[in-house]
């Protein structure tokens, strides 16, 4: 037997216990007579005491004075209570006194310190993953993510969710982004493509009669990187038959809510729901971060036309009140407007407006208005003495909107309104069916094409196709999107229609999803769905700034795994298997 305990388990109750423990040497303290050991293994961390004293103590503290980092032994000895106590940790109360200590394996010197305060860099880390994920702040998270997927199973069966496979060999399917595809050594110059989601078959799924649907998958987008996205991410992919709207809601508001409980001890109250519509209006954003106020308010008729030509010509004029922020100084006004004017935000300038402590308001456009309307303006927002103002304007409402809302991010960071450790959540209803793409020259659908129109909206398809609302949603959390879905069309003509705004010709709409067609030919259920992104229900829960942290083996913004040198060249001998010619 290697052992008889682990590391982190043994307690006082445990004292004059004969144990066996087995694990990585993780610091060697050495104090006169006396060699400290901590030993790491995936449960906790335990000192083990080598005292010199008679031959064979001697013997042992000799050795133990000769292990290094990462060593792998094997100790066996009593459980002692120790005379300095370490409250930081579960097993402070006990050491073991060791009486006998073998060596498993050697290690080398490891490339950074294997603590949770390291000293190694996140390429460094990234390069020797294995031996971060020995880490116990980086182990964690995997901890919870195994618990949240084993959560997920259990609600899902409890509802009578079948998880059932699906291929990863496949072909395009459409959310959008990118396709990594796969040469075909038995078909000569054809590609299989990885599935972006499994789409297209859960629904095939549903008209097979399999009515409640979930599976764990690997997706796959090659896409650019962000810290809320990788190349290959996990989703919690679902789908029900004979459902509306409604149904899918509130059964994946009771997943959400399950998870909240078992993993966080959290009642989640129930979530509000908040249009597309009034959330580009009040936040600027489709996944607003709702754990802080501070919503815009719109003030073309408060400030234009008094001569300001920057509000008098912009098709958007809106703002924001920070709570308390008046004191802001020069400086800090001015960081905020070098914020905004950032290339990744975009913005030409910041107006900004404090409400004194006498209820006057003084702005930085003080020569175009009177006290009058900036008072109009302070009422507008029902702003307080010690408030700030925050005002942006452009000449397209939409982006200045996404500029307006990256400035209230700002704020709320700012203001330490964005707590990790509180969470707010909501559905995002009633998305366009489509939205205009200028790199395209064409209507492209906003979320998917198989996604159904509101049944009163689909009169617009021939007449108004970018008025048509979808009956589509997503799961918002601290401004995350987490998971998203939609009713889907089971109608075989009415996609059709909807392939046809979508500037399919009938040819190409056979040509790429034929099959699907086909298949609603015999049978389709109503039916709809969603996905949760995996990796980011996990992050939120952890507090971590990226995905990446919760992933065992991620991808660099590179999308590159530096751990294994992926992507990296072929032999020419699977090059010539496949057919594949060098373009120099
Ligand atoms: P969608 O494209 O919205 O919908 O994806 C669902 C959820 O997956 C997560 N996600 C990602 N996570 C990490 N890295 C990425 N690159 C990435 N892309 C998406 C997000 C998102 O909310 N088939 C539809 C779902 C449906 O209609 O049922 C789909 O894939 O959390």
């Amino acid at each position: 037997m290697y052992r008889t305990s682990t590391c982190g388990e043994l307690r006082l109750a445990d004292v004059n216990k004969q144990v066996t423990l087995a694990g990585w040497v993780q610091r060697v303290r050495k104090m006169g007579g006396m060699t400290f050991i901590d030993l790491r293994d995936r449960y906790g961390i335990t000192q083990l005491a080598f005292e010199q004293g008679n031959e064979q103590q001697n013997a042992l503290f000799e050795q133990a004075g000769k292990l290094g980092r990462e060593y792998v032994i094997q100790v066996t000895g009593l459980v002692k209570e120790r005379y300095s106590k370490n409250e930081q940790l579960p097993t402070g109360d006990i050491e073991i006194e060791v009486t006998a200590l073998k060596v498993l394996n050697p290690a080398a010197v490891p490339p950074f310190t294997i603590e949770d305060d390291t000293d190694g860099g996140d390429d460094i880390r990234m390069k020797y993953r294995y031996l971060d994920l020995r880490r116990s702040c980086v182990r964690k998270n995997l901890e919870l993510r195994h618990k949240m997927a084993f959560e997920v199973r259990s609600y899902l069966d409890g509802q009578g969710f079948l998880e059932v496979e699906t291929p990863v060999l496949v072909n395009s399917t459409p959310e959008g982004a990118r396709d990594f595809v796969v040469p075909s050594r038995m078909n000569e110059g054809q590609f299989y493509a990885l599935p972006q989601s499994p789409q297209i078959l859960k629904q095939l799924l549903m008209v097979s009669g399999f009515d409640r649907y979930f599976q764990i998958v690997k997706c796959f987008r090659d896409e650019d990187l962000r810290a809320d996205r990788q190349p290959e991410f996990t989703q919690i992919d679902c789908e029900m038959s004979f459902v509306e709207q409604e149904d899918i809601l509130q059964m994946f508001e009771g997943m959400t809510r399950h998870l909240f409980k078992t993993i966080k001890g959290i009642d989640l109250p129930a979530l509000p729901r908040m249009t597309w519509s009034d959330a580009m209006k009040y936040y600027g954003s489709d996944k607003p971060d709702t754990r802080f106020d501070m919503r815009f308010v719109e003030l073309m008729d408060v400030l234009k036309g008094y001569g300001f030509s920057v509000f008098d010509e912009a098709a958007y004029i809106g703002g924001i009140c920070a709570k308390g922020a008046a004191s802001y100084t020069r400086k800090q006004l001015d960081q905020l407007t070098e914020f905004v004017k950032r290339p990744q935000v975009g913005a030409k300038g910041l107006v900004y407006a404090r409400v004194e402590a006498d209820g006057t308001v003084k702005s930085s456009v003080d020569k175009f208005y009177s006290q009058e309307v900036l008072q109009q303006l302070r009422q507008a927002f029902d702003a307080q003495p010690g408030d700030l103002i925050l005002i942006l304007s452009g000449d397209d409402a939409n982006k200045t909107r996404k500029q307006l809302s990256e400035l209230r991010l700002e704020m709320g960071s700012r203001l330490g309104l964005r707590d990790k450790n509180k969470y707010s959540c909501l559905w995002v209803i009633d998305f366009p069916m489509y939205e205009w793409s200028d790199e395209e020259q064409r209507l492209m659908a906003m979320h998917h094409p198989f996604t159904s129109p509101k049944p009163e909206d689909i009169p617009l398809l021939d007449t108004d196709p970018a008025a048509v609302r979808a009956n589509a949603y997503d799961m918002v959390i601290n401004g995350v999107e987490v998971g998203g879905g939609s009713i889907r069309i089971h109608d075989a003509k009415l996609q059709e229609k909807v392939f046809e705004i979508l500037g399919f010709t009938p040819e190409q709409a056979q040509a790429k999803f034929g099959f699907l067609m086909n298949a609603f030919k015999y049978g389709a259920p109503p039916h709809g769905g969603l996905a949760y992104g995996l990796d980011r229900f996990v992050s939120l829960f952890a507090g971590l700034d990226s995905i990446r942290d919760c992933i065992a083996f991620p991808k660099n913004n590179q999308g590159r795994d530096v751990m294994l040198g992926a992507p990296g060249p072929i032999d020419q001998k699977q090059m010539d298997e496949l057919k594949i010619k060098t373009v120099k």
